[in-house]
């Protein structure tokens, strides 16, 4: 029985190998876990999925700094990152332990439950805007749960804006369901905090 948490889950291999090969639309990538040399690259996608929302839509991503991205990785919680097979990386995001609340940012207004040091909570998705609509949430869904359950995590949670219609479908399609509803305790605007049990 593995205990909860992610110090385990170092190696970018161990992503599952159907996974790694995973055939979408024609198309393999390589899914590993981002390692502090590469948060350049994190940022890099991120701005770019950042400035290509209008300017209504900028509060659908909460920004991350290299320090918040180093203290992730150094506290063995996985930042996902989806490559081409020429190493672009495509797609992206975090995964947080409940359990290691000191390094884990953002989580005012989760509804957080008795359980959930079994619980980790999927942020800061995004995916290259010349790539999106090709399935890629899919993929990163599917990694997160895979690595989520691999760690001994029994729940995920993920807080969307109301009028992100693309990434709340995308949840949904992946057997997220709506936990409970507010306000962004920064930003004011609805959200609706998503579910998933494995
Ligand atoms: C939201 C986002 C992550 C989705 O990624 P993606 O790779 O483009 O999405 P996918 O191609 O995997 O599509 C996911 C599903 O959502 C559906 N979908 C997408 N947009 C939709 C919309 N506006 N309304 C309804 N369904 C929609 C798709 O049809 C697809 O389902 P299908 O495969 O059964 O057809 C991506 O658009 C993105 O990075 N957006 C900007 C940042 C952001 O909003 N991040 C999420 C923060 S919570």
């Amino acid at each position: 029985m593995l205990e909860t948490g992610f110090n385990q889950i170092t190696k970018p291999e161990m992503a599952p190998p159907s996974l790694t090969t995973e055939m979408v639309r024609q198309k393999s990538y390589n899914i590993s876990l981002l390692k502090a040399g590469e948060i350049g690259d994190f940022l890099a996608l991120q701005a770019k999925v950042w400035n290509a929302l209008p300017v209504y839509k900028k509060h659908h991503i909460k920004l991350r700094t290299t320090e918040d991205l180093q203290d992730h990785i150094a506290a063995g919680m996985p930042v996902i990152a989806i490559r081409e097979n020429d190493g672009k990386l495509v797609a992206q995001g975090i995964l947080g332990s409940l359990s290691q609340k000191n390094v884990i940012r953002n989580i005012q207004g989760y509804p957080v439950r008795e359980d959930d040091s079994l619980t980790t909570v999927v942020q800061s998705l995004g995916v290259d805007p010349d790539r999106q609509g090709h399935g890629l949430s899919h993929i990163f869904l599917a990694t997160a749960k895979y690595l989520a359950q691999f760690s001994g995590h029994k729940h995920l949670l993920a807080k969307v804006a109301d009028d992100n219609l693309g990434s709340r479908a995308s949840f949904m399609k992946n057997d997220f369901y709506a936990a409970s509803s507010g306000k962004d305790p920064i930003l004011k605007h609805q959200v609706t905090y998503l579910r998933c049990d494995i």
